[in-house]
């Protein structure tokens, strides 16, 4: 069986007390549920005090990017070492937001998703097309490309620790989700090609998630496809009341 994750991504919202706060009902409110994992990936000055909260707790910690160096003189970063020392389980690669408007690169993705792994930090490596790409009938095409530039260059070892997100960009945000059919032809794409590198048993056991306007009233739907193994939440992430609802769809 894969495990079924319901993450929240909650990008650059809340301030620290707020954070520690929304961590400690997320951890009140999940406390008894038992259809899927949860996590929360807050913002990276958060970890420390979030990490506290979440002890002994069954939800998982993790991070919403890392740097794509070990250590050393870039300013501003924040590296895997960092990471592993507040007990983070997760770090989001790849999110559309970092490849749009930080202009993170399939190549720079390589390093990140190495130099995670190498933590025992589990990847959840973000995919998905924009709207131009799927309004051109291109969007199993995009996701393929994406898959295979990153998750083909690891090992059969290294990719059984990796988690997916496929996150349609024009869906992340804007309240319109993908359907739930949408979703699952393109989560059957991902697997197929996931299979095709590394065979079909691996492929089974890769969880794959769903972002994108996910939310109480449609996280049932989405959840029942056969290749849905959960979601990467945002907006409603940052309610821990929404968030634990999403989490009990399954
Ligand atoms: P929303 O749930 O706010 O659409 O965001 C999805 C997302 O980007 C999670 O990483």
């Amino acid at each position: 069986m894969r495990q079924k994750i319901v993450a929240g991504n909650w990008k650059m919202n809340t301030t620290v007390p707020q954070g520690v706060e929304l961590a400690k009902e997320v951890v009140a409110l999940g406390e008894k549920l038992e259809a899927c994992k949860l996590a929360v990936a807050p913002p990276f000055t958060h970890l420390y005090a979030v990490a506290e909260v979440l002890k002994g707790s069954k939800v998982g910690l993790g991070a919403q990017n890392c740097a794509d160096h070990k250590s050393g003189a870039y300013t501003g970063e924040i590296s895997v070492d960092m990471l592993e020392s507040v007990a983070c389980e997760y770090c989001i690669l790849g999110h559309s937001e970092r490849r749009q408007y930080y202009g993170e690169t399939d190549e720079t993705l390589c390093t990140k998703i190495n130099l995670v792994l190498e933590k025992g930090i589990k990847p959840i490596f973000c995919i998905g097309e924009n709207l131009e790409e799927r309004e051109a009938g291109r969007h199993f095409e995009v996701v393929e490309a994406q898959t295979k530039a990153v998750l083909y260059t690891l090992t059969p070892e290294q990719m059984k620790n990796v988690v997916v997100a496929y996150e349609p960009v024009w869906a992340i945000g804007t309240g319109k989700t993908a359907t739930a059919e949408q979703a699952q032809e393109i989560h059957a794409c991902v697997r197929a090609c996931i299979a095709e590198k590394f065979g079909a048993e691996l492929a089974e056991e890769i969880t794959i998630l769903y972002g994108g306007s996910c939310k109480p009233s449609n996280a049932k739907e989405i959840f029942a496809q056969k290749d849905i193994d959960g979601g990467l939440i945002g907006g409603a992430a940052l309610k821990a009341a929404d968030f634990i609802a999403i989490g009990e769809s399954f």
